[in-house]
């Protein structure tokens, strides 16, 4: 009898529909090999949904995610519609919807795919972001007074609870703790942020103290992203508020070859999780075959994973790097291949494991 997994598709806007086929083409071909069964079910929110009907998210919506064991998602961004109204109303609700407290965000550089950053080899670029996805400047806090005059005055608060910065810290640390890795460094800006970081700072060195074979260090945000391209190797794991997460998490998208290779995970590890490319949806490439899919299967192996198939996941990522090295660039378009022969090189990377 397998196991089975209910799965949530959400292909989204732009090339996300191409990309998520992709994943799923993989994961239909190569689950049974694992004992493993997929029951998808897709789900249309999006840009031309909302341009057709004026809906984001409904309760029909969450109703149905609710159901799922995990959520893939392809990627939200229409340029028919006004930037902010599908992040916010879509990616950001869902987030929220679903207390996906943490973001994770691998930055691997595989071997055989090219970096940025001169004399950096796969060995020096080996880490992961942890990132709080549920407040800071996200929580939605602020106002505006005298509106659209002269006088105007906007707030936008950072809003840092013990209790979202205990569960992020703490899940950095058991992360660190079972994928076997060693350090951690709180990204911050205490010098500046000196309650909302001072906070952070403290539940930090609190939670370490219950990991005592952990090494912790800090360093603030702007010197992060100087060691982040002068010395990557430095890093291990990162764990930090939600902008900084952000930001520092393109530019780790940047370093470990481009938005084509890079995948991510909003978790509730006790809840329902989703998984995404960070890449977005590349409007200008859609339904031209040329977008590179593997982002989208990083972030399903990682979706597998998440399930509890670790074999399953460790070869689905080792397939992602035997294809990653077969293309002439991650770039869509200069890949030197399809997407679809992408998406067949990962399942004949995988079928060749199991041989
Ligand atoms: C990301 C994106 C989102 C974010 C946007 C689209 C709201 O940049 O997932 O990193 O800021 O979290
Ligand atoms: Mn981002």
């Amino acid at each position: 009898m397998s196991k089975q997994y209910n799965i949530s598709l959400l292909p989204g806007d732009g090339t996300g529909p191409e990309v998520v086929n992709e994943a799923v083409k993989v994961l239909k071909a190569t689950s049974a090999d694992y004992g493993v069964e997929f029951i998808f079910s897709n789900n249309d929110l999006g840009g031309d949904r909302y341009l057709s009907s004026g809906e984001l998210v409904t309760d029909q919506d969450i109703e149905q995610l609710k159901n799922a064991d995990a959520v893939l998602l392809g990627a939200i961004g229409h340029p028919g519609v006004k930037p902010g109204i599908l992040e916010q109303g879509i990616l950001l609700k869902l987030r929220k919807e679903f207390d996906q407290y943490i973001n994770l965000r691998p930055v691997v550089l595989y071997p055989g795919v090219e970096t940025p950053l001169a004399n950096k080899k796969p060995e020096d670029i080996n880490f992961v972001v942890v990132r709080e996805n549920t407040e800071g400047l996200y929580a939605g806090a602020g106002g505006y007074i005298h509106y659209g005059t002269e006088n105007e005055i906007a707030t936008q608060e950072s809003i840092n609870s013990y209790y979202a910065i205990h569960r992020c810290i703490k899940y950095a640390f058991e992360y660190t703790k079972n994928n076997n890795r060693k350090k951690i460094t709180l990204c911050a800006k205490t010098n500046v942020l000196t309650y909302a970081h001072d906070l952070w700072e403290r539940i930090f060195y609190d939670v370490a103290k219950d990991y005592p074979e952990i090494e912790t260090d800090y360093g603030h945000v702007d010197a992060v992203c100087m060691w982040m391209v002068k010395n990557p190797e430095w890093f291990d794991v990162i764990v930090t508020d939600n902008m900084f997460g952000d930001i520092i998490t393109d530019l780790g998208a940047m370093i470990q070859g481009g938005m084509g290779i890079a995948a991510g995970g909003n978790i509730n590890p006790e809840g329902v999780s989703m998984f995404e490319p960070i890449g977005g949806s590349a409007p200008k490439y859609t339904n031209q075959n040329a977008i590179n899919p593997l982002a989208c299967v990083g972030a399903a192996a990682m979706m597998v994973k998440q399930l509890g198939e670790e074999k399953y996941a460790d070869n689905i990522e080792k397939a992602v790097i035997d294809t990653a090295i077969k293309l002439d660039s991650l770039s869509a378009g200069k890949m030197g291949m399809t997407t679809g022969e992408v998406g067949d090189a990962v399942v004949n990377s995988l079928q060749n494991f199991n041989d």
